[in-house]
């Protein structure tokens, strides 16, 4: 892959079971990284079937170009938001379609370059934008400038993080001083400091806890700096209203607040009547949308998570259109 970028496809041979690619049928991949799904669609979709696939790291883009080179007339590229999904289709013309996949969240590329800020390991700033060149908010701004309610916001609905009102009135304290130092950036140790301070935990004692304390402070700021939250909620009527009847909607995801939302558009989108329990006859006149394929969500096989340990969390959720 060009520009030494890196990623291990997650439950790819499970994307392709229930995604099921045949002959000249068009799929859309809304988080083509490395292109690791897509290349594996497309070397069954051929000679005339196309992806559409989006992408909003420039890097991501320049190594799934590489790497997908000999398909390059089959698939298109866009580079931006999943949430878009329809403006492209239109404009593209492409239909119908059979399948989508969302492969949720980072990749390892992007986790594992400090420049980009989204591990609290590294000494990186606190940025954490999929595009660096284009989104303006970086998870920087947001400690520095945001207030009290809206740190406690997102720190309690994006992290689901313990001790939020301490965390959060002790990053406004800390970033007064912080602030009249006027360094040029705020470094990612430096924050991860910053919060064991305030937590009062000591560097030496954090073999005792089971995550660091920062995970779930930068999962939030990701979340938030990202919109991941509301990209998948916008995204997932759009994927139903474009797919074909019989065609199908995967998504991977690493958290259970997208877990969630997935399971329960789906859940939602496969009920039929739904007037109330206490009403004889239905007149609600509701159609279910969606099949749910996974009844049980699917994991990693344990030679996955043995051959790629970022896998372990992943939880695939298949529906198919009716
Ligand atoms: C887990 S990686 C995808 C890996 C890919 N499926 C593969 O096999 O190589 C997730 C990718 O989605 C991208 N991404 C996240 N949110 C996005 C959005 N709203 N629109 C487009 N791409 C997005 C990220 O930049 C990242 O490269």
């Amino acid at each position: 892959m060009s520009n030494d970028y890196h990623h291990i496809s997650v439950l790819g041979d499970e994307i392709i079971k229930y995604l099921d690619p045949k002959a000249g049928q068009n799929f859309i991949d809304c988080t083509l990284g490395g292109g690791g799904h897509s290349a594996r669609i497309l070397d069954l979709n051929g000679p005339k079937g196309k992806v559409l696939a989006f992408e909003l790291d420039p890097r991501a883009i320049k190594a799934a170009k590489s790497r997908l080179k000999d398909y390059k007339d089959r698939i298109v590229i866009v580079r931006d938001s999943y949430a878009h999904l329809k403006d492209y289709i239109k404009k593209e013309n492409l239909k119908p379609i059979q399948g989508i996949v969302f492969d949720l969240g980072l990749s390892s590329d992007q986790l594992d370059k400090a420049d980009r800020g989204f591990s609290f390991k590294d000494h990186g700033s606190l940025d954490m934008r999929f595009d660096p060149e284009n989104q303006k908010l970086k998870a920087e701004d947001i400690i520095l400038n945001w207030s009290e309610s809206e740190l406690l916001k997102i720190f309690y609905e994006y992290g689901e993080v313990k001790q939020t009102k301490r965390l959060v009135q002790g990053i406004i304290a800390w970033r007064k001083t912080f602030l009249k130092q006027k360094q040029k950036e705020l470094k990612t140790s430096m924050f991860v400091s910053a919060i064991l301070e305030i937590l009062n935990i000591k560097e030496s004692n954090l073999k005792k806890h089971r995550i660091h304390p920062a995970t779930q402070i930068f999962q939030a700021l990701r979340i938030a700096v990202n919109s991941e939250l509301d990209n998948i909620s916008k995204a997932l009527p759009q994927a139903l209203d474009i797919l074909e009847s019989g065609g199908r909607i995967a998504v991977i995801s690493f958290h259970s607040l997208e877990d969630r939302i997935v399971k329960h558009y789906f859940k939602q989108m496969s009920q039929g009547c739904i007037c109330p329990p206490e009403s004889p006859v239905c007149n609600c006149n509701n159609k279910a949308k969606l099949k749910i394929i996974t009844k049980k969500v699917i994991e990693p096989s344990a030679n996955e998570i043995s051959a790629n340990r970022r896998s372990r969390s992943a939880k695939l959720r298949v529906a198919e259109k009716i």
